[in-house]
């Protein structure tokens, strides 16, 4: 940096230049505050008649991998995996500042607040001025780069907002990414496309697609495209720009020069031994010509970087300067290629600028194979455990922001202490990472995810305290029960006499089912008008003793729903009953095998066969002649194209009562489930354990059930996309290319991330899960889902431990529990049903506990509704946003095409929502809350132009299948 003072004498070779542009001083590294010329404006300008390259130095940070979040912050553990982020930012900062041309992305937010946080005052001037002047830019910005086939839209949407906030308020209208960037995730669905629009993203770029379809691609010049990600929304709406990258997110072959590579440095000093820049110069001419052959314009983005690099950014940006002056330099002797720094953004306006057609996508791009026996469709359902809890913990974090609002300021400090959102907001951030829900993280890191979960919950539970207390008008204790799945809970098991408070975070009635371990055998149960409610007293089951291991003694289960009226009967069998049924289901069993054999919907007289039963595929050690892999983390690679099954017959045992008729199956000493209907579900429930997989044989074992039905399928079946719109599948094929089916089970499993089905003209059969898992249909009437795996090898993807999860608790293997929920319908009125169930799913209502008496006062029933909503709209998120507002989103959560009651446009009164809050004012904003919806304008790849509302109306009208995000100005009544 060369500092001119004109009151100093200069020494003779400094030369000092003031340029004077009318009356303004230019420095040419820009420390004084200039204009901000970020975004578009900020981009180096391109040579229209050579082949320009887009150079973009960047690194890629996992938000926890073989390494926890902090330990890749601070680069602790290198002997793991040498990675250091604190390190990254200074060094790239601090190279950033040595040449203005100079260009870094950074994507991960929750890396970059951690550093933000520790800088002086004088550095974040310093990079703020980087960011105004686009020499910083962020890009995609949310709190982590997502995992697109495990995660839940609510969750993406609320980590995004998180990270494009602190953007925002940090940094201004510079600091908002103009582009998506998920380069490592491995496939991609096409409910995130339609998000990044709605979050205002001018385009998409990725680095990972099938071999196949990017083979395709290059030969058609097809890796960039517009994605119409959504079949409900108005295009432009969910349309989005897709460019799929050369290289996945590398630098070409023989250009890496970060520490962590080999490739020779640019040597230039024709003095010195092995010079070499007429080679590099060659090669890399060489390199960037093949790269256009495959691309449409004349321009090409070349990543410069990888995970972890620009550590010492030094060795990066030095010979990327030498890299771009010697290959320019040959312009002046004919060479029609042309360097420069870039950035996505600058890349992606070169090619809005260029006006072509693009080829339109409706698709998805699952799954994803990188060679013939490479399915990455095992991660659908790896660590199953944790991708239930990451579930749970949405709906915790949904009630907890839901409460605080509620609750006013007296729920973040209140008789409890002082709770707060934040921790948990930040670890379920975190956890939406591409290998942490994705479960392809080393065993420590996926503990360390756990462990924050449970760190933000226990700071939830204090806000929710301190909010109920203030809601309920009494300060005692509340206790929570965060095991009732498992039958343990130490207040019910013990107390002769207790109140359970249940809040239901969604925005219509529910009729609920709790089941309580208790250790009596006779209790009356009444609500809050003192009415007594219909209960039964079960046995605790074998299966959930021998999970529950030494952590909780009840004998029994207590069990009513909340809000049913007494009827009063039961009656407990030995043995299948030939059927159980309540007044919208009845279901059959077949008395020899004690398994499932038919389902009806007494309402629509429907019947269909349904046999269900557990199997396990034999994982591939990669030991066969096809190919080495195994079986991982990541890959799913059976052995055999059939599976074994666990065993043909069940050993039954069923309780029969008014309020819940259940089944209770014993396949195996580590497969076990409970088939339950409860008196006023429309959903069959079938609660599965699996565990601990056995693996004395030494065989590593993915364990799935299978329903076979009587519906008439041909190849088809359908999966959601993120929890949102269903995409239909069809087995061995894929929509845009000629598919050469390799793999004939992994090829054709899908995510699930809550609902699958399978339809002919009458029926349709609906399976609701509670976790992402992954499935297919393997032949026609038949849906299997897949439920826990536990394999011996690594899969060779980088996490180089086999996928065997175990524990203090569960040294022999974990246990796994979860449900799936049936429903019957006709395909015309499937989704009424489906779409509330799979709600109620993600948020499920909060039981809190109360010992002895409530006192007098409490106030025993609370509505924050003025009145429940529309059935088509859902309450997708409403939590405090600063002193005097709160955001708000409202969800279509039916498609235009699902339901002739629900498909059609639905308008909510603002004003009229809350019982406790007055609505002072109304601005709309995009999806991810960072920008206000007036002011989103996105390029036009097409020509239709989408409608906005005025945003001052407090009447909203939600189309099917749109959110509306809103920040409501409010004070309290
Ligand atoms: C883009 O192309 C269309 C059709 O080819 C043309 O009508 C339009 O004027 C072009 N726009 C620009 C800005 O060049
Ligand atoms: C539960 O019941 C068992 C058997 O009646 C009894 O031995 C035990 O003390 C009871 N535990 C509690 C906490 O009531
Ligand atoms: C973005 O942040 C600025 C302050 O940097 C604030 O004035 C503005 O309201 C924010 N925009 C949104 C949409 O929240
Ligand atoms: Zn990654």
């Amino acid at each position: 940096m060369l500092v001119c003072n004109m009151a100093l004498r200069l020494r003779p070779v400094t030369v000092c230049f003031l340029v004077v542009f009318s009356g303004v001083f230019s420095f040419p590294l820009g420390q004084q505050k200039k204009e901000t010329t970020c975004g578009y404006q900020s981009c180096h300008a391109t040579k229209p008649d050579m082949l320009n390259v887009h150079l973009v130095p960047h690194t890629h940070d996992d938000v926890g991998w073989l390494k926890t979040v902090d330990q890749y912050y601070y680069g602790d553990r290198n002997n793991i995996q040498h990675a250091g982020v604190q390190y990254i930012l200074d060094s790239v900062v601090d190279q950033l500042l040595k040449n203005p041309d100079r260009r870094f992305i950074y994507v991960e937010t929750a890396f970059f607040y951690r550093w933000w946080k520790q800088q002086s005052s004088s550095m974040q001037q310093t990079v703020k001025q980087l960011v105004d002047e686009g020499r910083l830019e962020f890009v995609n910005g949310g709190w982590c780069m997502s995992d697109e086939a495990t995660t839940h839209y609510s969750a993406v949407i609320d980590q995004m907002t998180l990270g494009l906030r602190f953007l925002n308020e940090t940094f201004g209208v510079c600091g908002r990414p103009r582009v998506a960037w998920h380069i490592d995730p491995f496939g991609h669905a096409r409910e995130h496309a339609s998000m990044f629009a709605q979050m205002g993203f001018d385009g998409f770029f990725f680095g990972r697609v099938d071999y196949q379809d990017r083979a395709r691609r290059m030969k058609d010049k097809e890796q960039e495209l517009l994605w119409r990600a959504s079949s409900s929304l108005t295009p432009p709406m969910a349309d989005l720009f897709t460019g799929i990258l050369p290289n996945g997110y590398n630098p070409p072959d023989g250009f890496c020069w970060d520490q962590l590579c080999d490739d020779a440095p640019i040597r230039d000093d024709p003095d010195l031994e092995d010079y070499n820049v007429d080679d590099v110069v060659t090669r890399f001419l060489k390199a960037a010509n093949t790269q256009a052959l495959a691309y449409k314009t004349n321009h090409i983005i070349m990543t410069m970087g990888s995970d972890f690099q620009y550590e010492n950014a030094n060795l990066w940006y030095k010979n990327l300067d030498k890299l771009i002056l010697y290959v320019n330099a040959n312009q002046s002797s004919g060479s029609k290629v042309n360097l420069l720094y870039s950035t996505p953004s600058c890349y992606l306006q070169e090619l809005h600028r260029a006006n072509l057609t693009w080829p339109l996508k409706e698709d998805d791009f699952f799954p994803y194979a990188d060679a013939a026996h490479d399915f990455w469709t095992g991660y659908f359902t790896s660590r199953p455990a944790l991708k239930r809890y990451e579930r749970i913990s949405n709906s915790n974090l949904q009630t907890c922001n839901q409460l605080e609002v509620l609750g006013g300021p007296a729920s973040r400090k209140g008789p409890f202490g002082a709770g707060d959102s934040q921790t948990l907001s930040k670890a379920m951030a975190v956890a939406q990472h591409h290998d942490a829900v994705s479960g392809t993280e080393k065993q420590h890191v996926a503990n360390d995810y756990a462990k924050r979960l449970a760190e933000g919950w226990q700071h939830c539970q204090v806000l929710v305290s301190n909010s109920l207390a203030s809601l309920r008008g009494s300060s005692a204790e509340i206790i929570y029960c965060d095991n009732l799945n498992i039958s343990v809970c130490p207040l019910t098991e013990a107390s002769k006499k207790f109140s359970v408070g249940v809040y239901n975070p969604l925005a219509h009635p529910v009729t609920w089912p709790v089941r309580l371990p208790v250790n009596g055998t006779a209790y009356g149960v009444t609500d809050a008008t003192g009415k007594p409610v219909d209960s039964q007293v079960f046995p605790v089951s074998r299966s959930t003793q021998d999970v529950r291991r030494n952590r909780g003694f009840a004998r029994n289960e207590l069990v009513f729903q909340v809000q049913a009226p007494p009827l009063g009967f039961s009656t407990y069998f030995r043995g299948a009953p030939p059927v159980i049924q309540n007044k919208y289901l009845q279901v059959t069993f077949d008395p020899d095998t004690g398994l499932l054999s038919g389902l009806s919907n007494l309402e629509t007289k429907q019947t269909i066969k349904l046999t269900q039963n557990f199997y396990w595929y034999n994982s591939s050690r990669g030991n066969n002649a096809e190919s080495k892999q195994p079986s991982g983390a990541y890959i799913f690679r059976p052995n055999s194209s059939t599976p074994l099954v666990v065993s043909k017959t069940a050993k039954v045992q069923s309780f029969q009562s008014s309020v819940v008729q259940e089944v209770r199956q014993r396949f195996s000493p580590w497969v076990s489930q409970v088939v339950r209907l409860y008196a006023d579900s429309k959903a069959l429930e079938l609660e599965w354990t699996v565990g601990p997989v056995p693996i004395n044989d030494w065989q590593g074992k993915e364990v799935i059930t299978r329903l076979d039905t009587s519906i008439k399928t041909s190849q088809l079946f359908y999966t959601d996309s993120n929890g949102r719109e269903v995409l239909q599948r069809r087995k061995d094929f894929r929509p845009t290319w000629e598919l050469k089916q390799t793999e004939p089970i992994a090829g054709n499993y899908y995510p699930i991330n809550s609902r699958a089905f399978l339809k002919d003209d009458e029926d349709q059969l609906t399976v609701v899960t509670d976790r992402s898992q992954g499935g297919s249909s393997l032949q026609n009437g038949s849906l299997e889902i897949m439920l826990h795996r536990r394999l011996l090898f690594d899969d060779y993807r980088g996490v180089d431990e086999a996928l065997n999860e175990a524990s203090e608790i569960f040294p022999d293997g974990l246990v796994v529990r979860g449900r799936l929920f049936l429903t019957l319908d006709h395909p015309a009125s499937a989704a009424d049903t489906h779409r509330p169930l799979a709600q109620q799913v993600v948020l499920q209502p909060l039981l809190t506990f109360t010992d002895g008496d409530l006192s007098p006062e409490t106030q025993l029933e609370f509505s924050g509704l003025q009145a429940a909503l529309p059935s088509a709209v859902h309450l997708l998120t409403l939590s405090q946003w600063d002193k005097d507002s709160v955001l708000l989103r409202l969800e279509h959560q039916f498609q235009s095409d699902e339901s002739q009651v629900n498909s059609r446009p639905v308008t909510v009164n603002l004003q009229k929502l809350f019982s406790t809050l007055d609505v002072l004012g109304v601005s709309e904003l995009n999806l991810s809350a960072n920008q206000w919806k007036d002011e989103m304008k996105r390029f036009e790849w097409s020509p239709q132009k989408g409608t906005f509302e005025d945003p001052s109306v407090t009447e909203v009208t939600l189309r099917p299948m749109e959110i509306r995000t809103f920040l409501l100005r409010v004070s309290r009544r």
